[in-house]
């Protein structure tokens, strides 16, 4: 371990950070300070989706600081950019999806969302699903599951009800008292889990019987990380609130919810101002955004993931170590016997230089999510230093 990290003047959310001196990152490899390079198996945590410095990223970061960084508050002004990013997103998802609100993170837009639901239904129930993480702040954290990162700050926001994944008898819990149902379209930070299209395509009819919105929560999984570039699309549903972020800013931070016009305009009229931020929708991080999505769309990226994914996968699957591997496109579970069988293979990847990464909410697997551009060579030297950290582990 660094210990660098604890001596200065950062605050520290593990006693144990993984603790890289970073120097720069380029490609799949992030480089560090002691002439070592890694690559990198996880993006961040599913952000950087087209790996690490992307050049037209950087020339529409530099054009757009050029003209403006910040004019005004989110909503006031027009700004180029940021007209740009709605029209683009929106031109990707169904004609019922047409409005976007942009703020600064995905808990942000998870946290906006809530309170689009209570206050379009005007009532107060959410259900989420027993695994779920949908963010850090009191009322993203209150829709979370993982009960080891909630205890300590109780009360959160109440009236929140958890049901079970593919469970199609917990669909009942859903009733005309229920504002919103939040869903990771494919679960992450409980170790991938993949719905089944049945359950989706009933919570998709509960919810329209009930007049419950259904918010998807595509932070992680959203932005082709499955191979479409909605995750939503695997399911031929389409929600009434989707959420994104992390990858949304090639490597800055925005979050994004969107909506049919009808519904986000709740947020202009009784009272006004119904859900505001300063930064949400910043120009600059705009621009990368869109650099991003252009870079995203071209060259068939998003087509060539779930084969990326599947030669992961298949390379791994009949290991003795493995016990089950949930790939949806490059978004990746290896579960193994134990959390300390994960420790001691994250070690091994790590002294090897390749970074992956734990889940909080299910401490037997690990995370594979490399950027979605991620070349063949980089990918196969990946997947044999982790077949080397399985076999170490026998
Ligand atoms: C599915 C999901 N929702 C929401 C969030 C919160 O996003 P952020 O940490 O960017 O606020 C995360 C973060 O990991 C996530 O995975």
């Amino acid at each position: 371990m660094n210990t660098l990290l604890l001596d200065n003047h950062l605050a520290q959310t593990t006693p144990f950070p993984v603790g890289l001196e970073v120097s720069h990152a380029t490609g799949s490899y992030i480089y560090t300070k002691d002439g070592n390079k890694y690559l990198d198996m996880i993006s961040g945590l599913c952000v950087s989706n087209l790996g690490h410095g992307n050049q037209a990223v950087k020339d529409a970061v530099y054009c757009q600081l050029e003209k403006y960084a910040h004019v005004m508050v989110y909503g006031e002004f027009e700004q180029d950019a940021v007209s740009e990013l709605a029209a683009t997103l929106t031109g990707l998802l169904p004609k019922s999806l047409d409005t976007c609100y942009f703020v600064n993170s995905g808990t942000e837009a998870n946290e906006a969302a809530i309170k689009l639901a209570r206050r379009s239904t005007g009532r107060s129930e959410l259900i989420a699903f027993k695994g779920a993480y949908h963010g850090g702040s009191t009322g993203s954290l209150a829709i979370s599951y993982n009960e080891e990162k909630k205890y300590a700050v109780r009360p959160l926001m109440p009236d929140v009800k958890f049901i079970e994944l593919n469970k199609l008898a917990d669909l009942a819990f859903i009733t005309k008292k229920t504002a919103g149902v939040f869903l990771e379209t494919i679960q992450g930070d409980a170790g991938i889990r993949i719905p089944e299209e049945a359950f989706i395509k009933a919570l998709r009819k509960r919810c329209s019987e009930t007049g419950t919105l259904l918010i998807l929560d595509e932070i992680q999984a959203g932005m082709g990380r499955t191979g479409k570039f909605s995750a939503f699309e695997h399911y031929g549903i389409v929600p009434d609130i989707l959420c994104l972020g992390k990858a949304l800013g090639a490597g800055l931070p925005i979050g994004a919810l969107i909506s049919g016009r009808n519904l986000m305009e709740k947020f202009t009229h009784d009272p006004m101002l119904g859900h505001i931020t300063t930064f949400g929708g910043n120009p600059v991080i705009s621009a990368a955004a869109n650099a991003g999505l252009k870079e995203l769309l071209k060259d068939g990226i998003i087509a060539a993931v779930e084969t990326k994914g599947q030669f992961i996968s298949s390379s791994l699957k009949d290991h003795t170590m493995v016990k089950e591997i949930r790939q949806k496109g490059l978004f990746i579970a290896i579960e193994l016997e134990s959390a300390e069988l994960v420790q001691q293979a994250f070690d091994y990847c790590l002294a090897h230089g390749v970074i992956t990464f734990w889940f909080l909410s299910c401490k037997n697997a690990f995370r594979i999510a490399p950027p979605l551009n991620i070349s063949q060579e980089d990918l196969a030297h990946g997947v044999s230093i982790l077949k080397d950290a399985l076999d170490s582990l026998t």
